[in-house]
């Protein structure tokens, strides 16, 4: 290439100010180096931007996907989104990496954030395991529960590995239209497989349903066959996510085609206990409060929690700070909303406040100790203990 060394000293003074922008087109300029044979140069330009990237980024992104390993070309922010061809509506949204950076990740349990973190470094290095001959997973599912986070956790899977997300959008691709949902469905993938980016099937179970439902056999048949194809032929292409609440609905043929597919648990108590920290900032709940909250949420995802905490929170902003209590406000919010009525533990939370001191003094997990239950329930130690006495007695 000409004039390396001027673009060389154009890179190295852009690359001093922190910018997406500058790292991808640099990277876009390595990609291109390798393919013609440039590697002298390639080698150069990539020592500057192995040292560029750790001021370039922002943490925790871990942008080192080499695009080299990915055909397709770049998707920029000119491009449009792939159409309906009767209609005109779009079947995909598109974001772009640097649209995806303020994001907070999703509290993960330990396992979990192991199988992503092992997911985003294998296709980090595409490039190594295809020197290798190996096949590198591009395919993903993550099933759960709604409001477990498995769409902000594919954003931020995308984020890590650097790629413009392309998001199917099951308005635009289903029509009532005979044929119409499959060819929108090959038009999605075509896209998808023309540019570099990671293409993301929510709500996977709407096209991906099993193909002997009595009502609508021929036309689910033909989806689910195109959507077999598509994935098929994508494999080797680039990364697709898909995910769904209703894993049992999928067809067990679409359901075998991914190689890695996530379950994504409700919250364990550690991880609600972090939820509920995340979500009550900037309120300041004493700990016992907090590790109350973790407790009584057993059972309800990370989005319920997260309600759970503006609900605390807009009732700490109508009160004066003097009469608010988070013990309180749950009851309130208990009695408004009906969803979690029937749970043990939001019956214990609105039955004798007795009872429910004696509970949380036997949680083992929690261990609570009879300090924190006097605080939490605002009394004195000797009444907790009266009132551990009184329900052991009258149980
Ligand atoms: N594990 C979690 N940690 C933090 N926030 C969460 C978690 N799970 C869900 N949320 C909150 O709930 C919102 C909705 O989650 P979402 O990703 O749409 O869930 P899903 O796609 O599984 O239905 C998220 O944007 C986030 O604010
Ligand atoms: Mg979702």
């Amino acid at each position: 290439m000409e004039h390396f060394t001027i673009v060389l000293a154009l890179l190295r003074a852009a690359l001093k100010v922190p910018s997406p922008a500058v790292t991808g087109h640099a990277e876009r300029l390595l990609a291109a180096l390798r393919k013609g044979g440039e590697t002298i140069q390639a080698e150069q330009l990539e020592k500057l931007l192995e040292g560029g990237s750790v001021a370039g980024r922002m943490q925790p992104s871990r942008v080192v996907l080499s695009r080299a390993a990915l055909p397709g070309e770049p998707l920029t922010p000119s491009v449009r989104p792939p159409v309906d061809k009767e209609t005109g509506g779009a079947l995909a949204d598109i974001t772009l990496p640097d649209a995806l950076t303020p994001m907070e990740a999703p509290v993960l349990n330990n396992a979990l954030r192991g199988s992503v973190d092992a997911l985003v470094e294998e296709w980090r290095h595409l490039d190594r395991l295809r020197a290798m001959g190996i096949r590198p997973p591009l395919n993903c599912l993550l099933f759960g529960a709604p409001g477990t986070g498995k769409t902000k956790l594919a954003q931020i899977v995308s984020r890590e590995i650097g790629l413009p997300l392309v998001t199917a959008r099951l308005d635009g691709l289903i029509s009532s239209y005979l044929g119409t949902t499959a060819r929108n469905i090959s038009s999605l993938f075509a896209f998808a497989n023309r540019y570099q980016c990671v293409l993301l099937l929510d709500e996977f179970d709407a096209i991906a349903k099993v193909r002997d439902d009595p009502h609508e056999v021929g036309e689910i048949k033909r989806v689910v066959n195109t959507l077999l194809q598509c994935l098929d032929q994508r494999s080797d292409l680039g990364i697709t996510i898909a995910i769904t609440n209703h894993e049992q609905l999928l067809d067990s043929a679409i359901w075998r085609r991914f190689d890695i597919r996530i379950a994504v648990p409700r919250p364990d108590l550690e991880s609600r206990l972090e939820i509920v920290n995340r979500y009550v900032t900037p309120l300041e709940i004493a700990l016992p409060e907090r590790r109350f909250l973790a407790w009584l949420t057993e059972g309800l995802t990370g989005s319920e929690i997260e309600t759970l905490a503006n609900a605390i929170k807009r009732a700490a902003a109508l009160n004066s700070s003097a009469d608010f209590s988070a013990l309180n406000a749950l009851k309130v919010h208990a009695q408004l909303s009906s969803n979690h009525r029937h749970h043990p533990r939001w019956e214990q939370l609105l039955g004798p406040a007795e009872a429910l001191a004696a509970t949380l003094s036997r949680d083992r997990e929690l261990a609570f100790s009879q300090e924190d239950l006097a605080r939490f329930f605002g009394k004195d130690q000797s009444t907790i203990s009266r009132w551990k006495r009184r329900y052991r007695e009258g149980s």
